[in-house]
């Protein structure tokens, strides 16, 4: 293994301006571990809010929010250190992935992970392609499974997906497709096409038309947009609905407000009385990422075949906090660093 070892890092909570390149300790594989040499990370949005305090009191207590923060979740890069008990990988391999959220996260040039959750890389991506999926594909299919969506129940019946413009909103449009849903995707006008292209059946221009103005039928609603919006998404269900799943709940926000009791309250408080406007029977999920193996698995399978209308914007790792912006600033395209690009 050898370095570099850098690290986009932050010392405080705060703007972009806070994110910085600095040495890293050059890391060791523990049990069941391995090192990758990050070829590619991609910046989320949860990254923009952890950055600026978000989630952190829940983050604290899972350890994900000690000084110096290294952000990112997702990863594609090559084993470069294997530790004891790895038995599925060896240096050289060329892996992708995503890791729980952590205070030592994937915007570095090297990052330590669990063996089981990095899978070999499927052929015909590139790093920044791969980087751009795990994190997003996991949560949907989190957010699927919360809504009650299975390719059985859902085949032919309507589905209105929130935010389908997004980062999870597209990843689900194509999901859903394959499952043979029909998709109306909320949007913005301008992003029309990328949603027809990814796989839905119509597009509601979210500036156009209110969504309190569309026909009660859907068997399945899905918010990756705004929560205020999730009680008026419940009332379009039909009966017999399936669920709803959201990944915009205010949970984090409430715990970081409110302390984790008062939180907690506050927060059941607002799922009892947004619930109240769901048909009988129907599911109703706050989605939380997870990394999971299983579904790991079934991305590495489907990654090949998502062919998403995605355009990836890079950055090197000194231009983390020019990423950060690009993020929060809504600008086309992922964002994806590339650890060990020069500038
Ligand atoms: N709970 C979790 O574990 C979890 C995991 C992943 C993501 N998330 C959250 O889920 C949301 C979606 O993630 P993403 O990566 O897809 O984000 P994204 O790439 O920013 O996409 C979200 C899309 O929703 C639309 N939108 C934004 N604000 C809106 C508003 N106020 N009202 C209606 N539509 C709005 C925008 O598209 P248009 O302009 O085209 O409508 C935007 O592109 C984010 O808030 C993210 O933080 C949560």
């Amino acid at each position: 293994m050898s370095g570099p070892y850098l690290m986009a890092a932050i010392d405080q909570f705060g703007d972009a301006g806070q994110v910085r390149l600095r040495e890293q300790p050059p890391p060791k594989p523990g049990r069941g571990e391995i090192v990758v040499r990050v070829e590619a990370a991609s910046v989320n949005p949860i990254d923009t809010r952890r950055r600026a305090g978000y989630g952190r009191r829940l983050f604290s207590l899972m350890g994900a929010a000690r000084m110096p923060l290294v952000l990112g979740n997702d990863f594609a890069g090559t084993v470069c250190a294997v530790g004891r008990d790895v038995t599925t990988l060896r240096e050289g391999d060329t892996v992708f992935g995503a890791k729980p959220p952590s205070s030592q996260g994937t915007h570095a040039t090297h990052v330590v992970v669990d063996a089981r959750l990095a899978l070999r890389q499927p052929l015909g991506l590139t790093a920044g392609q791969l980087a751009a999926l795990p994190y997003n594909f996991l949560t949907v299919t989190r957010a699927l499974a919360g809504a009650g969506i299975t390719r059985e129940a859902i085949a032919g019946r309507p589905v209105l997906l929130h935010g389908a413009s997004g980062g999870l909103g597209l990843i689900a449009l194509r999901l859903l497709q394959g499952m043979g849903a029909r998709v109306t995707a909320v949007a913005g006008g301008a992003n029309r096409q990328a949603c027809l292209q990814a796989g839905a059946a119509s597009v509601v221009d979210r500036h156009a038309v209110p969504l309190h103005a569309l026909p009660r039928e859907y068997a399945a609603t899905l918010n990756f947009a705004n929560w205020e919006d999730d009680a008026t998404l419940l009332r379009l269900h039909a009966p017999g609905s399936l669920g709803h799943a959201t990944t915009v709940h205010p949970l984090l926000g409430q715990l970081d407000q409110r302390g984790l009791l008062r939180g907690l309250a506050a927060s059941w408080l607002m799922r009892r009385s947004v619930t109240t406007h769901l048909p009988g029977g129907a599911r109703y999920a706050w989605t939380v990422f997870r990394p999971d193996e299983a579904a790991l698995a079934s991305l590495a399978e489907w990654a090949p075949l998502l062919n998403l209308p995605m355009t990836l914007a890079t950055y090197p790792l000194d231009k983390a906090a020019q990423a950060h912006r690009h993020v929060e600033q809504h600008q086309a395209g992922r964002a994806i660093l590339l650890p060990h690009l020069t500038t």
